[in-house]
């Protein structure tokens, strides 16, 4: 595991922590805007006033437009605490007639007040600017108002200033609560993180669903099914290396005393009994560990599966059939073939099948008694490829067909040798290639069939055999 990986709660946080701060900060920059357009609105509307009270001293006198106002009413007109403020009066005939004669005036004609932003003197400025038309001499006043930026900036700025400091608590405390909700919200994860990291192979205790939100109680669900199969696996390999070591213990005690025996032996014909004795030891633990390794080998796994390939069951039962014709003969029994002359292709391990249909004839053999009748068939049923073995010994009786397949059973009363894995073997590899068992009665219902049913080989939609 990733040890330096970030933690769930440490990538929310910065997701939601990051729209948080652009989201404040988009705040602000729109308060930033609206107090500017207050603070705008609010200075215009006394620009506009002081430059409507000018106006009214502008009149008309020899039939010409005049200013008159006094020189301290103009001082005090000009004065202001932080800003400079300007005018200018002038007529459309007669061009400048008093005031601050670089102020432009606004290019617009009609009599609406108008407001714009200029320079002046290196500042930039508001200015307003109304016209007054006098009809009687044919001639428009210009007057034009103007001041610097400096209380409306200060104003603004003292806006912002204000409002910075709620929004750095909301931002605080908007962060807080992300962390507090996540960390509350991702708790029942954080919990089966823990509880999940506990397990080991000692400790395969289900995850506890309590509280679990939908989404986790799906995930656990399906953890806890994990664990069980876990658990039985591990159990079943308990029960199984026990049973082995068990079994392995008889034909070796055995194997001992009869050694033991051989070398005490008071004649010859005492220590050859020993000997065939020891023989038949050995012979039993040898044929244990072969079929302890069968059944390894057989095990679902992918190396099962790496070696599958298409082949013909037919020519399979033939060749495995021959290997076991002597031992037929030998116990007088009449060994048949009915394999159909048509290729019958499976797609599958072919060493695992030959194994699974040589200890279907190594039963067959060994259970039918003397000059009994065994037949190998490979035939379509249904249409579905099916491989089996038929016998007229003493045949399966129903209560015992579905307890012969597990593992070091055998049917109470088997005396012959044997140790009770051939059909565990037989049904790992059936499950292997996804095929099916089924045990019947022959004819009248004597004897025995084993049929499995395999899987008509297709072709899946990357052109490769399943
Ligand atoms: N054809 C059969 N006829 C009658 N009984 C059978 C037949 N095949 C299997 N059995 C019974 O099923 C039991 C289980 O068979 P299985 O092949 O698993 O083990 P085994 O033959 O005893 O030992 P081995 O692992 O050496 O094959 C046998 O002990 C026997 O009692
Ligand atoms: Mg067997």
């Amino acid at each position: 595991m990733e040890t330096n990986s970030r933690s769930l709660r440490t990538i929310l946080f910065t997701h939601l922590g990051l729209g948080i701060i652009l989201w404040v900060l988009l705040d602000a920059i729109a308060c930033y805007f609206t107090a500017l357009y207050f603070t705008n609105l609010v200075y215009d509307k006394w620009l506009l006033d002081s430059t409507s009270s000018l106006v009214k001293a502008v009149h008309v006198g020899n039939n010409t437009i005049q200013f008159d106002l006094q020189r301290e009413a103009i001082d005090m007109f000009r004065f202001d605490e932080n800003d400079k403020t300007y005018f200018k009066i002038s007529s459309k005939r007669r061009g400048y007639i008093a005031g601050d004669s670089g102020l432009i005036d606004s290019a617009y004609t009609n009599e609406e007040p108008q407001l714009t932003y200029s320079y002046f003197s290196g500042s930039k400025i508001r200015q307003a600017t109304i016209h007054q038309n006098f009809q009687n001499i044919d001639d428009t006043a210009i007057v034009t108002v103007a001041e610097t930026l400096i209380k409306r900036a200060k104003l603004t700025d003292e806006i912002l200033i204000a409002m910075i400091a709620p929004q750095l608590a909301l931002l605080i405390g908007a962060l807080f609560i992300s962390w507090l909700s996540i960390a509350k919200g991702i708790k029942p994860l954080t919990d089966l993180a823990s509880a999940i990291e506990s397990l080991d192979q000692h400790n395969l205790s289900p995850v506890s669903l309590d509280g679990l939100p939908h989404e986790l109680r799906i995930l656990s669900t399906r953890i806890n099914d994990l664990l069980q199969k876990i658990r039985n696996t591990l159990e079943s390999q308990k029960h199984f290396i026990s049973d082995a070591a068990h079994q392995l213990r008889t034909p070796l005690a055995a194997i001992l005393l009869h050694a033991e025996q051989a070398e005490m032996a008071q004649s010859s014909i005492e220590q050859a009994s020993s000997l065939k004795s020891l023989h038949n030891s050995v012979k039993r633990a040898a044929r244990l560990s072969q079929q302890l390794l069968s059944l390894a080998k057989s095990e679902h796994n992918s190396a099962a599966l790496e070696e599958f390939s298409l082949f013909n069951l037919s020519s399979l039962a033939r060749q495995t059939a021959e290997d076991w014709i002597h031992l037929a003969l030998d116990r007088g029994i009449d060994f048949g073939l009915n394999v159909t002359d048509q290729n019958v292709l499976i797609y599958g391990n072919e060493r695992l099948i030959g194994e699974m249909l040589s200890n279907l004839i190594d039963n067959a053999l060994q259970y039918v008694g003397l000059n009994g009748t065994v037949t190998v068939k490979v035939q379509y049923v249904n249409d579905l490829p099916c491989l089996s073995v038929e016998d007229n010994g003493p045949g399966i009786p129903h209560s015992e067909r579905d307890r012969i397949f597990e593992r070091f059973y055998r049917i109470p009363g088997t005396h012959h040798d044997g140790c009770g894995l051939g059909l565990a073997i037989v049904e790992e590899i059936a499950t292997v290639h996804d095929a099916r068992i089924f045990v019947s009665s022959g004819l009248n219902g004597n004897g025995s069939i084993f049929s499995i049913y395999f899987k008509r080989p297709s072709v899946n939609n990357s052109g490769a055999y399943q």
